[in-house]
């Protein structure tokens, strides 16, 4: 294959990320992680899997990172997950230091590429990201905005009996409890919601979308949601491979739109072959922007946590 794709972080949503990519068969896979084995097992086991599932990706799991050199797009996935005892802060103050080594090798090594971060805490992990690579903001975006929104588009198909495909979803701001879904511009094969529910169940079906990642949590136990999140990254990386110009939900580094600047936060974007090519403005009503706005204050608050 003549393109390629990085994967830090050879863990759940690393390895399910690979997994979705082989498949997909667009681009060998270079599987990264500090953990010596784990990547070139996991790896090798993926590539395995190309014979009978019909792919000729080679996935490579590796520890050094340069091995991604050359790599069009890079997917960074590699964190901590928060363990007990640990504040945000913590997590925070140690994913950051992960963002901040693992982007000056991107910078080096892979200095062309498209980066899609999903370590968390997403917002700021994406800006983060931006600085320490340096690269353009088209070309670093963070993945979060397409698993809130696939989350919510399932929640209506449970609740209508109707097909996830004929779904379509809006769900903006910061990846967290401030994150924005707008029933507004949700709809079923072009209608609606509001027309096929009550506002009770617009209501909660919106509400059960904010802690969508939470209820994950709860059933795992031991670690966070990983096929949605790899499926949604994935369908970020088809975007910009085949200029698809798709219109999204992206963590994106807004300049004033949305009467916000300097911050990554999650809206619409149109993502093709350039990156973000777009960030589309969508007439939000008073709460609806009151709501946005109030999300990119938590997160311009953090930042300077960051020394932003
Ligand atoms: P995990 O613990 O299964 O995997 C993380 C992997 O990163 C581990 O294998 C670890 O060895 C590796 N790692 C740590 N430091 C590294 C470094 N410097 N270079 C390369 N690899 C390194 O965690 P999981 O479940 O895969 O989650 C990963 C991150 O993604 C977490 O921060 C999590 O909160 C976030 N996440 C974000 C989502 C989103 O929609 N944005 C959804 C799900 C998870
Ligand atoms: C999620 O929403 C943990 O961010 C992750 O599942």
């Amino acid at each position: 294959m003549n393109k390629k794709i990085a994967v830090i972080g050879a863990g759940n949503v690393g390895a399910t990320t690979a997994m979705y990519l082989a498949e997909a068969n667009f681009a060998d896979v270079v599987l990264v992680d500090i953990i010596d084995g784990v990547p070139q097992g996991k790896g090798l086991d993926l590539t395995q899997a190309g014979p009978v599932r019909g792919y000729n990706a080679m996935v490579k799991g590796t520890n050094r990172f340069s091995d991604i050199k050359n790599s069009d797009i890079v997917i960074m996935t590699a964190g901590l997950p928060r363990k007990p005892g640990m504040s945000r802060e913590d997590l925070l103050a140690k994913n950051a230091d992960i963002v901040k080594s693992v982007g000056k090798n991107i910078k080096k090594f892979a200095p062309k590429s498209f980066v899609i971060v999903v370590s968390n805490p997403l917002d700021l992990m994406t800006f983060h990201m931006q600085r320490a690579t340096g690269f353009p903001k088209r070309r670093v975006f963070g993945q979060a905005g397409v698993l809130d929104s696939i989350r919510m588009r399932a929640f209506i198909s449970m609740e209508l009996g109707v097909a996830m495909t004929d779904t379509q979803a809006m769900v903006l701001g910061g990846h967290g409890d401030t994150m924005v879904p707008l029933p507004r511009y949700t709809t079923v094969a072009g209608i609606p919601i509001a027309e096929l529910m009550s506002k009770d169940r617009i209501k909660a079906i919106a509400d059960r979308t904010r802690v969508g990642g939470g209820e994950i949590v709860k059933l795992l136990k031991t670690g966070s949601a990983f096929y949605a999140p790899a499926a949604a990254s994935v369908d970020m990386c088809r975007a910009v491979f085949n200029d698809e110009k798709k219109l999204l939900p992206a963590s994106a580094y807004l300049s004033g739109e949305y009467g916000i600047k300097d911050i990554y936060i999650g809206v619409p974007v149109v993502l093709g072959a350039k990156g973000v090519e777009k960030i589309v403005e969508l007439k939000l009503n008073k709460s609806e922007k009151a709501a946005l706005q109030a999300s990119a204050k938590t997160y311009k608050k953090h930042l300077k946590f960051l020394g932003y």
